[in-house]
């Protein structure tokens, strides 16, 4: 799709020429010379300018940096429907990456179901006197592994099970640095993974127990773990969600989509650090054997869990996944998981949830996203929400039963499973890994990877 080119020496089919606004890049004054334009003609923040046989390209667009980058004005380019030549050097040096990232992602579309797919824009040539290569493969690098998120989101239960999932994962392995273990049926209850199990007991398809591994840096025995909710599809079992509660529940494996992104990008990029990803993937849905309320399961870790809601299913395959990473030797957790709709209450779309037993590790998360810009809000857990998970006939029941703080006392639940105080975050991104109108977004992948950024 990118095509690198020399300056000015456009070719006949690329009409449409873009650039910053910048008036001290040498390439905008040059062309406000010759157009005899100033800044303050360009008003807009997407300002497409004829140049009347005057450059040999037909059409400039001026971009403003700043909204460019952030994809505020992206759509408006891709629009155009036709090939174009981005002149690198007018924008920032230091956000080059973050040009080509944006590219890469403003032109992806889920075109893969549509029998008529609409025009789009199949090249992108560039051309640049800077030596950037490794900011402009970087950002196509970033902006390839979010694109293979959002498709892994948007695709449907009937094209996307456990086993699709899995196969995608082992694509991955062909990585340098990256080797995929992928666990069936009988191996996950051969290590009694009675809680991840028993939400796949209504399933026609089995589960997979989906783990990558990369190994940055051998001389190091840190390994952090990425963790994500991998639930193919959630009907709530039988407690089943209403007709308008289920649609866009393919979007609840984004925890997992997420993680293969960020240890993509880990990986094509050579961060030197070692990181596993663990997913517990099953669909969640009603069937002869399927767990019913009342029901007591046992997690790996010997947990007995009181079913109060088969559709707080998530926390079940979670709490399994957790006890495997910290078995596989994870000295921090972090976990991605489209967890509560009352995290939705809260946040709504705007902010990712987030809780930890760890204020610095966060810390550093959160200073991260301020870079990404990626939104997140810590909310609390204590020992308040502890209690609400408390069971008369086992050890803890699966949801609070209360509709009260529901993001938290499941963060609460899940931190039950966490071992010996071990730094572990939590992020819930029920609200903003999926929209129904703009489908997957890939949020997160991007702070995800820049955690282990050198
Ligand atoms: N997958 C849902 C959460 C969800 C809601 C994701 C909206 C994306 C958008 C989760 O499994 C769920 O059903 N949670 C229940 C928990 C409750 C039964 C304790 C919820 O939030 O209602
Ligand atoms: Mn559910
Ligand atoms: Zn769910």
């Amino acid at each position: 799709m990118f095509h690198k080119q020399e300056v000015f020496s456009v070719d006949q089919e690329t009409k449409t020429c873009v650039l910053s606004k910048n008036p001290d890049a040498p390439l905008v004054k040059k062309v406000f010379e010759v157009l005899q334009l100033t800044e303050a003609d360009l008003k807009d923040d997407f300002h497409s300018v004829y140049t009347l046989g005057k450059l040999p390209m037909k059409r400039l667009v001026f971009v403003d940096e700043k909204n460019f980058l952030k994809g505020k004005t992206t759509e408006q380019l891709f629009k155009l429907k036709e090939d174009i030549l981005v002149l690198v050097d007018t924008f920032s040096k230091e956000k080059v990456s973050q040009l080509f990232e944006v590219l890469t992602t403003a032109s992806y579309r889920f075109s893969k179901f549509k029998s008529k797919d609409e025009e789009h824009i199949e090249n992108i040539h560039y051309t640049t006197t800077e030596k950037v290569d490794d900011r402009i493969h970087e950002g196509i690098v970033y902006g390839e592994a979010i694109n293979h998120t959002k498709q892994l989101v948007n695709t449907p239960y009937n094209y996307l099970n456990a086993f699709k999932l899995a196969d995608y994962a082992q694509t991955l392995g062909d990585l340098e640095g990256v080797e995929v273990k992928v666990y069936g049926k009988a191996e996950c209850e051969a290590m009694n993974m009675g809680a991840f199990l028993g939400v796949n007991k209504g399933s026609k398809d089995e589960p997979q127990l989906i783990h990558v591994r990369y190994q940055g840096n051998k001389n190091e025995e840190d390994i952090t773990a990425l963790i994500g909710k991998g639930v193919m599809f959630d009907t709530g079992g039988y407690s089943l969600k209403t007709p308008t509660g289920m649609p866009s529940m393919k979007c609840d494996m984004a925890g997992a989509a997420t993680v293969l992104g960020a240890i993509e990008i880990i990986a094509r990029q050579k961060y030197p650090k070692n990181v596993d990803v663990v997913i517990a993937a099953t669909d969640n849905r009603i069937g002869d054997d399927a767990i019913v309320p009342d029901d007591i399961l046992t997690a790996a870790n010997g947990t007995t869990i009181e079913i109060v809601s088969t559709d707080a299913e998530g926390r079940l395959t979670l709490a399994d996944a957790l006890w495997f990473a910290q078995k596989e030797g994870a000295s921090k957790l972090i976990d991605v998981a489209t967890l509560t709709g009352a995290v939705v209450g809260a946040l709504g779309k705007e902010y990712t949830g987030a809780f930890t037993n760890n204020q610095a590790f966060l810390d550093n998360v959160l200073s991260i996203s301020q870079n990404t810009e990626e939104k997140i809000w810590q909310l609390p857990i204590c020992e308040g929400y502890h209690n609400d998970l408390k069971s008369f006939s086992a050890d803890i029941k699966n949801s609070g039963g209360s509709r009260l703080a529901g993001a938290s006392v499941a963060a609460a639940f899940l931190e039950k499973f966490v071992e010996n105080d071990r730094p572990w975050i939590h992020l819930d991104v029920a609200g903003t890994a999926f929209d129904s109108k703009i489908g997957g977004t890939g949020i997160m992948v991007k702070t995800l990877a820049r955690i282990f950024k050198a």
